[in-house]
């Protein structure tokens, strides 16, 4: 089974980007806990990042009915998409949102996610624990399911 890990815009930054609030972690040390987490449940991972909404959608088209279920962090595209949301809704795995930060301890327009209410979970302010602890969830739900 495979968990697919989408990453939205700007996270391809991580490290550099506002370390301050994302931290020194980048996006290819994410993607190594992701794997090594993934490995030890017996999951392959499908990582993606892009900072186009449209090629977002099109990741999920391809895998929707194939993935185990989806760890997603969809970064500013969750305050503003309906079209990735609409797109999440049509997979058949759990969806886990993730978020680096604690997004409702910042400002108000983050308080808010389109994502959220097609997720079976989700996960803020964990750093990139939360990525790890999105994955093990996604194996649990498969285990529960099989
Ligand atoms: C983010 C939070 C979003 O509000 C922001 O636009 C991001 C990253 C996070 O991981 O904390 O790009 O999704």
């Amino acid at each position: 089974p495979t968990v697919v890990v989408l990453n939205g815009p700007n996270l391809n930054l991580l490290g550099e980007r506002e370390p301050d609030v994302y931290g020194h972690d980048t996006l290819a040390d994410v993607e190594a806990l992701c794997r090594e987490v993934a490995a030890q449940a017996g999951l392959s991972v499908d990582f993606r990042q892009s900072n186009h909404e449209g090629v977002l959608i099109d990741a999920i088209h391809e895998t929707r009915t194939s993935a185990a279920g989806f760890v997603v962090n969809a970064g500013a595209l969750t305050h503003t998409s309906v079209a990735l949301r609409d797109a999440l809704a049509t997979v058949t795995g759990p969806v886990i949102e993730v978020h680096l930060s604690n997004v409702h301890a910042r400002e108000e327009f983050r308080h808010h996610s389109y994502l959220s209410a097609i997720a079976s979970g989700v996960i803020v302010g964990c750093g990139p624990s939360g990525y790890a602890y999105a994955v093990t969830r996604i194996a649990e739900l498969v285990q529960q399911r099989d």
